[in-house]
Formats: structure tokens, C-alpha cells, sequence
């Protein structure tokens, strides 16, 4: 185990854990409101990255369409500068630990928590026909995965926030009829402005789902297509550029350009003063473009070698296995289960 690699152990940094579903496309809006920000959080943190594919069977999956998903995933996490010499990088399903407490934690749960869940309400509604009892328990798996390894915070979007929420109060509640166990962890809000839209249509967030290809920047875009979907991207019947109530599209667009460029807001809007949206899309589709470059570049290398990501999710589970082993013990013996 290399130096940087047993600080795990020692616990030097605060802990930061995340992970991320390998369901599919990954967009701009992913890297710009979440991966982006762990990059930066590895100079802070002793980060643990996981990509979640147990959450993601609570939506069938086919096989081979999800082996490609997570390959490209971790490919792309790596490609946009998660350092495997800084932190970790592995796949829950990799970590038995993560189901083991899950179960337990699922003992620790109400019906009624989990029923007030609003993603398990939007995603019931949305697979009607596959409303299984994974998506019902998806808060408990998440909990496990987080506690397993007692990080200080866990950055989340808005979405996560209520099962982060409902991780501390399971946390809590077990420390509680126990005795302390669970480091119960703090959210850590991204800064705001992170939320990217749809391009098609600025009061939705932009997903990969969305059924016009147009909304969303697909990470692995030619430069082309890139620049393409931004010149369709919807504005508004004025023509001009301010970052203001009422402008979503060009507050978004305005957003996305600040981020790529490092530019704030306020100088954006003064680079553009007196342009028209035409000349101003461009510029966006460009920045954008001339970003993702580098990382499109890394991108092809990792998925070129293969072997190379399979040894560091491989040795990142190793490391995990231990952290999470050593919690799963704690817990097991405070639970009153046998020692083996
Ligand atoms: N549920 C999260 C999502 O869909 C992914 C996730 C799984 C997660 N386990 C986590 C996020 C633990 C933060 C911490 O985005």
C-alpha cells in the first residue's frame, strides 16, 4: 500500500464519501454539478468515491449495457481528474459490507420514513410497472453506504438531500440505542450555480433522459455536435445578455460559460455586452468544447486501457473492504450477534 493510500487508515483529513449511478450518458450537468466539485474536494479531503451500481439495478438494467456504463463511468471519473493516488475509486457491489449494513439498517428504518421519500414517489411513478422493494429501500443501501466509512461529509446535490437527511437520523438512532457507532455526517453543499438546465428547455434540470438530444451535452460530444446544441439552445425573445430573473435560458448559458472559463458571471455578461445570442451561443459551444477537449483526451486513454482502471477499482475496493469491515464488525457485536 502506497503512503498516500494508507492515510485511510490513519485518518489524517476529514472524510469525504460520494458515489454516483452508472445509469447511463454522462453530462455536462453531471460534471458541472457534481464530479467537477469532487475533483476539487480531493485537495480538502480523504475521499472515498463509489459508483452506486447496487442502487442501480432498482432499475432493470441489461447486462451488457451496464457493464458498459460503469467501465465508462469510472473512465470518466478518473479522465476528469479523481486522483486513485488521493482517494478512492471502487464499486459498491464490489464491497459486500455495503449490502450487509444495508440490511441491518433497513431494521432501523420506518415504513413511513421511507414512504416520505419524494425520489421513491417520483420513481414509483415513473417505473409503474417495476415498483420493487430495492427502490422502496434505496434510502437503507445509501445510509450503509455512507456510514461504512464514517466520513465527516457527504457532498450532495439537491436531489440526495432528503436521504442524506434520513442517513443522519438512522445514524443517530442506532448511536443512540447503542452506544456512539455512526460519525453522523454533515451535507456539503456545492456552490450555487452548479445546476445545469436542459438546453431545450431552461426550467428543467439537464438529463440524459430528456427525449430531446438537443438538451443535454453528452461528455464524450464532438466539438461539432457540441457547438451544434448550443446554437439550438432555447433563450428568450429579447437580445440581451444579463444574468437576470425571467432570462433562464441565459442565465444558464451564462452559468455554463462562467464555469468552463473560470469567469465570473459579471464579466461574462461584460464580454458579451453589445453581442447578439447568435455570437454569444457560439462562444459558449466553444468554451465548452475547448474544456472537454483535455478531458475527452484522458477519456479515450483510460478506456483504451482497461486493465489499468480494473487494478485501480480493484485495489480502492481492497482498501474500502477494510474500512467498511472494520465498522461492520462494531456494529454486528453491538447488535448482540455471536462473535465469530
Ligand atoms: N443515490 C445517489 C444518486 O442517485 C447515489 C448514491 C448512492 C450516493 N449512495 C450514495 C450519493 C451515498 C451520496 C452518498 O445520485
Amino acid at each position: 500500500m502506497s503512503k498516500e493510500r494508507s492515510c485511510f487508515m490513519e485518518n489524517t483529513k476529514k472524510r469525504s464519501f460520494s458515489a454516483i449511478q452508472p445509469s447511463g450518458t454522462i453530462t455536462l450537468g453531471n460534471y458541472l454539478g457534481a464530479i467537477r466539485n469532487w475533483v476539487t474536494l480531493q485537495n480538502e479531503f480523504e475521499c472515498i468515491f463509489a459508483i452506486a451500481d447496487l442502487h442501480t439495478i432498482t432499475v432493470r438494467q441489461d447486462p451488457s449495457v451496464f457493464r458498459k456504463n460503469s467501465i465508462q463511468l469510472l473512465s470518466m471519473l478518473l479522465a476528469t481528474g479523481i486522483d486513485p493516488e488521493k482517494s478512492l475509486l471502487f464499486c459498491q457491489s464490489h464491497v459486500h459490507q455495503h449490502a450487509e449494513l444495508a440490511w441491518v439498517l433497513n431494521c432501523f428504518t420506518q415504513m413511513g420514513e421511507l414512504s416520505r421519500m419524494t425520489q421513491f414517489k417520483d420513481k414509483s411513478a415513473k417505473h409503474a410497472n417495476n415498483v420493487n422493494a430495492g427502490l422502496f429501500t434505496y434510502p437503507a443501501l445509501m445510509a450503509a453506504d455512507i456510514l461504512l466509512y464514517k466520513p465527516d461529509v457527504v457532498p450532495v446535490g439537491e436531489d440526495q438531500k432528503q436521504h442524506l437527511e434520513l442517513t443522519r437520523d438512522i445514524a443517530s438512532r442506532f448511536n443512540n440505542a447503542y452506544s456512539e457507532t455512526f460519525v453522523v455526517p454533515e451535507p456539503y453543499i456545492v456552490k450555487a450555480g452548479s445546476k445545469i438546465m436542459s438546453l431545450q428547455n431552461p426550467n428543467a434540470k439537464m438529463s440524459k433522459s430528456d427525449e430531446n438530444v438537443n438538451g443535454f451535452i453528452a461528455m464524450t460530444d464532438t466539438e461539432d455536435v457540441i457547438i451544434r446544441k448550443f446554437k439550438k439552445a432555447i433563450t428568450d425573445s429579447d437580445s440581451v445578455i444579463e444574468y437576470r430573473e425571467g432570462k433562464d435560458g441565459i442565465n444558464n448559458l451564462l452559468s455554463i460559460y462562467s464555469v468552463v472559463t473560470g469567469k465570473t458571471i459579471e464579466e461574462s455578461v461584460k464580454e458579451f455586452d453589445g453581442k447578439g445570442y447568435g455570437d454569444f451561443k457560439l462562444a459558449v459551444g466553444e468554451a465548452v468544447a475547448s474544456h472537454l477537449k483535455p478531458i475527452q483526451q484522458r477519456y479515450e486513454y483510460f478506456i483504451k486501457n482497461k486493465d489499468y482502471v480494473t487494478e485501480i477499482y480493484s485495489k480502492s475496493a481492497e482498501i474500502a473492504g477494510k474500512i467498511a469491515e472494520s465498522t461492520l464488525r462494531k456494529v454486528y457485536k453491538k447488535i448482540g450477534f455471536l462473535q465469530k
